[in-house]
């Protein structure tokens, strides 16, 4: 399963790009609006730090000025996805800019049907928002589920993005449906590998190893 950063925070992008887990990063308007960069400013250099798919939204409702806002954020790196919502003008977007050969990450999606509009359009990614649902008591695990049954009925090939991921059981639910990705805020991914049982059997090992005054020279 490949792991994004759900986060336009330069400096936690920074530090786990270090990590090597990180093969992409997606942001949306809520994210962005957060930084004192411009989006333009912001997202380039994003794409310079991560190598992989880098989600920059279209803000647009429409699918003229989608498509003006699309044209301005993909000229800033190859590895841009162009992120739009799923509104009838955002799937006319996805079709048009797929055709291109411009990668589209489908955003706010929240059933299986609108998930199979945004492959038939060419969406490279699918971005089901697994948290929201839960938050109002749907399983958002048995819609990454549903997805990927029929994402493989036909071959398919948009990538199934888990998002609005809340906590590690979550990315360990997702990976057992078999997710194509999970977009992880920076705490989460911290947390994946946190466990109070390595950090206790570290420090009894270096107790150890430290009372018999031993050297690795
Ligand atoms: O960025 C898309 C999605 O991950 C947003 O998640 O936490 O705002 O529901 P959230």
């Amino acid at each position: 399963m490949k792991i994004f950063l759900d986060t336009a925070d330069i400096n936690e992008i920074n530090e786990l790009s270090e990590s090597g887990l990180i093969d992409g990063v997606t942001t949306n308007p809520s994210l962005a609006s957060k930084s004192d960069k411009s989006f333009i400013d912001l997202i380039k250099e994003i794409s310079s730090v991560i190598q992989g798919p880098i989600s920059a939204e279209v803000t647009a409702e429409n699918l003229t000025q989608m498509i003006k806002e699309a044209d301005k954020l993909r000229k800033i790196a190859d590895n841009i996805a162009i992120k739009v919502p799923l509104t009838v003008d955002g799937l006319k977007c996805c079709k048009k800019l797929s055709n291109d050969g411009t990668m589209v990450n489908v955003t706010l999606c929240f059933s299986a049907n609108q998930a199979l509009l945004a492959a038939k359009c060419g969406a490279t990614f699918i971005s089901p928002f697994v948290g929201r649902l839960d938050d109002i008591g749907i399983d958002g695990i048995d819609l990454i589920s549903d997805i990927l049954d029929i994402y493989d009925n036909y071959g398919f090939e948009t990538q199934v993005l888990a998002a609005s991921i809340r906590h590690p059981l979550h990315v360990l639910q997702v990976a057992k449906v078999g997710a194509d990705v999970a977009t992880l805020p920076p705490k989460i991914i911290k947390q994946l590998y946190d466990h109070p049982l390595t950090n206790k059997g570290l420090e009894s090992f270096l107790s150890d190893w430290k009372k018999s005054g031993k050297k690795i020279t």
